[in-house]
């Protein structure tokens, strides 16, 4: 095979065929170039929420696909699937009566979000505020503002200089918030939080967490992003994670699920207070887009894809696969296989005691996909695993750590 393709997250030297080679995929299940079969316990990357090859949505596509396949909605242009894109991914969403910027990629929404709420606090002539702040553990993407923003090290080494104004907390500690906030409040234009941390190794918030840092950034006027480009679209088991977590932001990215991946998609939901005061004054206009911002074909693949999550129930689906996943690692912890769990919904992970790469690659061997993150091995399945599928990931994480 060519060695033209530079894989992302990956060795450079590693040789083309030396990758597995996915050539189909139905529902969970994925099939490799030598007719392997294996049970997609990751979603692709945390993004399959209706399994593979869903004909709704691909028959959607290619509907759109047939009556225009793409055109730009800078001024003075629109298309019909990205107003109602736009308008159901808020319906579901805790800004029912907000806006909604699109864009491509997690990544993309995240750097939107960032440039947005620096935009706010200038258009109110709050110059100063111009901090974000950043959790330890926390992914959001690797475009330049996302890469400054994370909290995972390794992410942000070897770039050179990245954004300034960027101070992290712990991800863990709401004091420690509390006193950034004494020191430098004024100058905080807002913090950025994934409510379930995935790409770090699938962290849950403390209990009251989230709500300290609604509650800081009320007290000293910075805003709330929550990024939900894993948490959205029921992975948690409410459509959002702000809402099984009952905290609201000021804006909320997503991408991954909106569309379950089919054609990549991302945005930005803003409150509707936030989203008044883009249109206070006619004359100032938004200075920010992408070409493919409101892209026709990626917006038809959310519209089928929202109503899929809808039509199957896969929100409360989610919620019943959290039930599962908890038994399932309950026992694994009984027996002394895992040293502990954590998770909800459809987004878990387990400490094994020792570095899980290979752990992860046995799990592969034997046909189930699940991601290694340190000592974590990490599943998010599509939110249409059926029970048995859940029960042979179970036997087969048993199978490979008891090998150890
Ligand atoms: C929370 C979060 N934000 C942002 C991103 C970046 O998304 P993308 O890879 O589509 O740019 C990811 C990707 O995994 C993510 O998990």
């Amino acid at each position: 095979m060519s060695d033209a393709l530079l894989h992302g997250f990956s060795f450079p030297s590693k040789g083309e065929s030396d990758y597995i080679n996915i050539v189909s995929a139905k529902d969970c299940t994925l099939i490799d170039n030598r007719g392997k079969q294996y049970i997609d316990g990751m979603a692709s990357l945390w993004l399959c929420q209706i399994g593979h090859a869903n004909a709704t949505v691909v028959n959607a596509i290619k509907t759109q696909l047939d009556q225009l396949q793409t055109y730009n909605t800078f001024d003075p242009f629109t298309n019909t699937p990205a107003s109602e894109a736009a308008d159901a991914i808020r319906k579901v969403s805790p800004h029912p009566h907000g806006r909604v910027f699109l864009g491509c990629s997690g990544s993309e929404a995240v750097d939107s979000a960032l440039k947005f709420a620096r935009l706010f606090h200038q258009r109110r002539g709050d110059h100063e505020r111009q901090i974000i702040i950043r959790r330890t553990s926390g992914y959001h993407g690797v475009n330049v503002g996302g890469t400054s923003v994370q909290g995972i090290e390794a992410n942000r080494i070897g770039w050179g200089d990245l954004l300034p104004h960027v101070i992290e907390i712990p991800n863990d500690d709401i004091e420690e918030a509390a006193t950034l906030f004494a020191k430098h409040g004024s100058q905080i234009a807002g913090v950025i939080c994934e409510p379930v941390q995935g790409a770090g190794g699938v962290i849950m918030p403390p209990d009251g967490y989230l709500a300290g840092l609604r509650r800081l950034c009320d007290q000293h006027g910075s805003l709330l992003i929550f990024d939900e480009v894993i948490c959205g679209f029921g992975r948690t088991g409410q459509w959002f994670a702000s809402q099984t977590f009952d905290v609201t932001p000021d804006m909320l990215t997503f991408a991954k699920g909106v569309t379950s991946g089919y054609v990549p998609l991302s945005g930005v939901i803003l409150s509707e207070e936030l989203a008044n005061e883009l249109t206070d004054d006619e004359t100032v206009k938004l200075m920010h887009g992408y070409t493919y911002s409101g892209h026709p074909t990626a917006s038809a693949a959310a519209i089928a894809n929202l109503e899929v999550i809808e039509n199957e129930a896969l929100v409360a689906r989610s919620r019943h696969i959290g039930q599962k996943m908890e038994s399932g690692f309950a026992a694994l912890l009984g027996d002394g296989t895992i040293e502990s769990y954590r998770g909800i919904g459809g987004i878990w992970a387990c400490e094994i005691g020792e570095d899980s790469i290979a752990a992860r690659n046995n799990m592969i061997d034997k046909g189930v996909v699940c991601r290694g993150i340190g000592q974590a091995l990490a599943f998010c399945p599509p939110l249409i695993i059926s029970d048995s599928e859940i029960g042979t990931i179970f036997d087969t994480l048993s199978e490979v750590l008891e090998a150890r």
